[in-house]
């Protein structure tokens, strides 16, 4: 070869090749994959020109590997090119598909709310929080003492009918009734006590208006003095607020082994205000919980002296409450979690 006449056209037919190629490229990996072609220094077009240099005579050695290295430079400069102008296409084309459009309407996610038991229980302790009384939690496993024995319900006592106990073993039980909570509380506090303790009782009775497990609220206050009429004057305040205005009470006398004298509370119908109803089967009257004078044998089993204090206590029956407040009939639907129910109760 005494010249680089045909290195250099050889190369301007490349170039040509080359450029109408590039124009060709629509994705940054075609024109990198070519790139590597071009220059492989084995077999590629650009790259393997200088394996030649051997057979170039001495004098046009020097001429023969610059116009490679132009060659290579040209090339490659083109290429980065290439490969910005493919990747900015690239990145419009992703950013417009993933763009987002604000003013689509927003998926809307239901929200929960609480459960009515919870929303009645939270109303309730609001209520007697605000008059005052302090919440004593109580435990859902008991033993026979706090639960019978200390409330004046001593063993083979009839009483015990009265509620059919779920026991655990001859002397541990769930607690039937949250009153075992006020053998706890007069233990171990000297009076004046003011105290409501809500939990979940459990019984061994299962109807459309029974459940194995329910809510109960106990009230219990012992002071210097406390009458019955302190009594109503309180349910009195609670009826008002948890089923609205104008609503009063009513004591019938009743029976429990642990208040003497006994009462059952009714409330007046919320519904009618009194002139009968569906609801209150006509009487105007619906019956919501059991109290009375705390008994004086109580109080001395819990070390309180009964000539000097005396006291109240009240069992509010929470899913009663929940059932009047919402006009549900079966108590089972407060725990089957059906939405369908659940969804329409929201104070
Ligand atoms: N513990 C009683 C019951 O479950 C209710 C009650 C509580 C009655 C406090 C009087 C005083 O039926």
């Amino acid at each position: 070869m005494a010249d680089l006449n045909e290195l250099t056209e050889k190369l301007s037919l490349l170039k040509k090749e080359i450029e109408a190629k590039i124009d060709t490229f629509s994705d940054s990996k075609e024109a990198f994959e070519f790139r590597k072609s071009l220059m492989d220094s084995k077999s590629g077009q650009i790259g393997s020109l200088m394996k030649e240099m051997g057979k170039i005579p001495n004098e046009l050695k020097a001429d023969y590997g610059k116009k490679v290295n132009e060659m290579k430079a040209w090339a490659l400069s083109k290429f980065d090119e290439l490969e910005t102008s493919l990747k900015e296409k690239e990145m419009k084309k992703r950013y417009e598909s993933e763009s987002i459009d604000v003013t689509l309407p927003a998926k809307m996610r239901p929200i929960g709310n609480l459960h009515p038991i919870t929303q009645v229980k939270n109303q309730v302790v609001d209520i007697f929080g605000s008059m005052g009384f302090d919440i004593f939690e109580g435990t859902e496993i008991e033993n026979d003492y706090y639960n019978f024995t200390a409330l004046n319900i001593p063993k083979d006592h009839p009483a015990r009918d009265m509620q059919d106990t779920f026991y655990l073993s001859p002397d541990f039980l769930l607690r039937t009734q949250t009153s075992a909570g006020q053998i706890h509380v007069m233990e171990a506090q000297k009076p004046p006590i003011k105290i409501i303790s809500p939990g979940k009782v459990f019984r061994s009775d299962d109807d459309a208006t029974h459940s194995p497990m329910f809510t109960q609220m106990e009230g219990l206050v012992v002071d210097k003095g406390i009458t019955l009429g302190d009594l109503q004057g309180l349910l009195n305040v609670f009826v008002e607020k948890i089923f609205g205005d104008g609503t009063t009470t009513r004591l019938r006398p009743s029976y429990f082994p642990f208040t003497e004298p006994s009462v059952e509370v009714d409330v007046s119908c919320f519904q009618c205000k009194g002139k009968g109803c569906k609801l209150c089967k006509g009487t105007g009257w619906i019956e919501v919980l059991g109290a009375g004078v705390v008994n004086k044998k109580v109080l001395e089993g819990c070390g309180i002296d009964s000539d000097v204090y005396s006291g109240i206590a009240f069992g509010i029956g929470i899913d009663r409450i929940a059932m009047l407040k919402y006009g549900i009939n079966n108590i089972k639907l407060l725990f089957e979690s059906d939405l369908r129910v659940l969804d329409q109760i929201n104070d």
